[in-house]
């Protein structure tokens, strides 16, 4: 086998999505743990957004500035490379978590076993769904009172849309949680607490009628285990890794990752079932991982807002051949040939120059302006990799230019800002005037923040009665109707950044109007069909 095709096969590039205090720290942090890649529990804790710095965007930014070395966490299992991107639980960063998912070749799903299905859980798998993304479902925090397991595995296949498989059961909860039965290598694996944040050994029993397990279960949670596995076998389809790759089948796993428990069952799985770095569509073709030639996509860049350090950091993805370094590479958008000295690659959360990087792997490459989200790379093709969609903003406020003598200035940060994915740019159609939207409110005080500090220019903001912003499509831009839509609707057109027409609906009434009035006219949340 080439080296190529050999470290492509050893790659699974994933992250873990899931709401807020769910425990993805957590489990990020076990799975480290086994990598090796930190000694204990606590490295990752950094990268976590407070929920009690919400108000105080400085404090998020310095956050997220540690949260660059945590943007990649690689180490290596059972001979695998495993990359685990980091995808912000925090609201208001939800569009960067959106754009990571366009890196990953599969995904964990952390549900907490007492709140079951949330909010942010809920948007994230249909951003999986929509890409059909390979997924595992860990059911998290056994250790608590929660939920009946097959009461969440209903809410997780009804509000979540997923067809799930348990491939592991857990045995009591909350006070009485006594153990986990893993259903994939039939074997219960018992819960003792303590051992927290190291690894350690745990009592398995591969045989239920064993005598000797008395001493550690309960009689009644053994027989009540016993028949929640033959249920589990009569309404639960097998599972079939096929289609768990083709993102209609997601195995369960249950467990604890704060007491580290059935975390290794979760990985063991991971690592035997989880897809290798996937071919990419682009505007072309498909690109193929054990293409000789090198292609890769820029998903994330970090800016740094430390004035004395002000570099960005562009997180490219190798999609295919292998990426050196000081090789000449083609900026596709840029028409432009560019040499890297200096690339980053991670391992635990140490940042490293490399001289070599494989598909599946991301390297960060230092940039003083010349990426913007969704930028290619290649060794000379021109081909754009698709599928870095945006997704409608939840807020929106007109931005207003507060220092005449520095509209250059504004329109040059404005414009740096949205290429880094900060927030989304709009023009109305009818007056030129310029609408910001972002996920969360905390944005507007980053962009406006970072206008004065890095560019010299200031702004101010001005409420705007915007739900949501649909960009429209239609197959007939000639027809009567489309030509009837533009001119009744006028007042909510706008243009986002890339000069698509996008309609701002104040309300799902005035969706449900154009919809009713107008069938031709395709209003969609999201910037670009797959
Ligand atoms: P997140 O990244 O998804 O936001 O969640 P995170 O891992 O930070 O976990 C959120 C809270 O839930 C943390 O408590 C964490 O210790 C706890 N947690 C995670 N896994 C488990 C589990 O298996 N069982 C129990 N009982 N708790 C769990 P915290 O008090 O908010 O933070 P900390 O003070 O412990 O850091």
């Amino acid at each position: 086998m080439s080296e190529l095709k050999r470290e492509i096969a050893r790659r699974r590039t994933f992250g873990i999505i899931s709401h807020p205090d769910a425990g993805k720290t957590t489990l990020t942090e076990k799975l480290l743990l086994f990598g090796g890649a930190i000694q204990e529990a606590g490295a990752v804790k950094s990268n976590k957004i407070k929920k009690t710095a919400t108000s105080d965007f400085m404090e998020i930014e310095r956050q997220r500035g540690i949260s660059v070395a945590t943007s990649v966490l690689s180490f290596e299992y059972r001979g695998k490379k495993i990359n685990i991107l980091d995808t912000p639980g925090h609201k208001d960063f939800a569009e960067d978590t959106y754009r990571t998912l366009t890196a990953v070749d599969s995904t964990i799903v952390v549900i907490d076993v007492a709140k079951g299905v949330e909010e942010q859980t809920e948007k994230l798998v249909k951003v999986c769904r929509l890409r059909d993304i390979p997924m595992i479902v860990f059911i998290n925090k056994l250790d608590r009172e929660g939920k009946d397991a097959f009461e969440l595995l209903d809410e997780i296949e009804q509000k979540l849309g997923l067809k799930v498989v348990p491939l592991s059961f857990p045995v009591g909860m909350g006070q009485n949680f006594q153990g986990v039965y893993n259903i994939r290598e039939e074997k219960l694996l018992v819960f003792e607490g303590g051992s927290k944040q190291k690894l350690g050994e745990r009592k398995v029993f591969t045989d239920l009628d064993d005598p000797d397990l008395k001493n550690y279960i309960d009689a009644e949670l053994l027989e009540e285990l016993k028949e929640n596995l033959e249920l589990v076998r009569e309404v639960y389809p097998p599972f079939d890794r096929e289609l768990y790759l083709e993102g209609k089948l997601q195995p369960v796993f249950f467990g604890s990752a704060l007491n580290n428990f059935g975390v290794q069952d979760l990985l063991d799985c991971f690592v035997d079932i989880a897809p290798p770095p996937r071919p990419k569509k682009a505007d072309k073709r498909i690109v193929y991982p054990d293409e000789p030639q090198f292609t890769g996509f820029v998903f994330k860049i970090h800016a740094n807002m430390d004035p004395k350090h002000r570099n960005r950091l562009a997180f490219v993805k190798v999609v295919s051949g292998i990426f050196e370094r000081n090789k000449s590479y083609y900026h596709v958008r840029l028409d432009k040939k560019m040499k890297f000295s200096a690339p980053n690659m991670f391992f635990g959360s140490k940042k490293q120059v490399v001289d070599k990087a494989y598909p599946g792997d991301i390297v960060g490459l230092h940039d003083s302006g010349n990426f913007k989200i969704g930028d290619t790379l290649t060794e000379g093709e021109k081909l754009m990799f698709k599928g870095i969609p945006r997704f409608s903003p939840e807020h929106f406020r007109y931005i207003n230019n507060e220092d005449p003598m520095k509209s250059k200035q504004l329109a040059k940060g404005i414009d740096q800002l949205m290429d880094e994915g900060v927030a989304q740019l709009f023009t109305l159609n009818l007056n030129n005037r310029k609408v910001i939207g972002t996920a969360g409110a905390l944005q507007y005080d980053v962009i406006q923040y970072r206008l004065e500090h890095e560019y010299g220019a200031k702004c101010s903001y001005e409420p705007l009665q915007i739900w949501k912003a649909f960009w429209i499509h239609t197959s007939d831009p000639d027809s009567e109707e489309y030509k009837e839509f533009l001119r009744v609707k006028q007042k909510y057109l706008a243009k986002d950044k890339d000069g698509l027409p996008v309609f701002l609906a104040d309300s799902p009434f005035s969706v449900q109007m154009v919809k009713n009035d107008f069938p031709s006219v395709e209003l969609m949340e999201i910037s670009e069909r797959e």
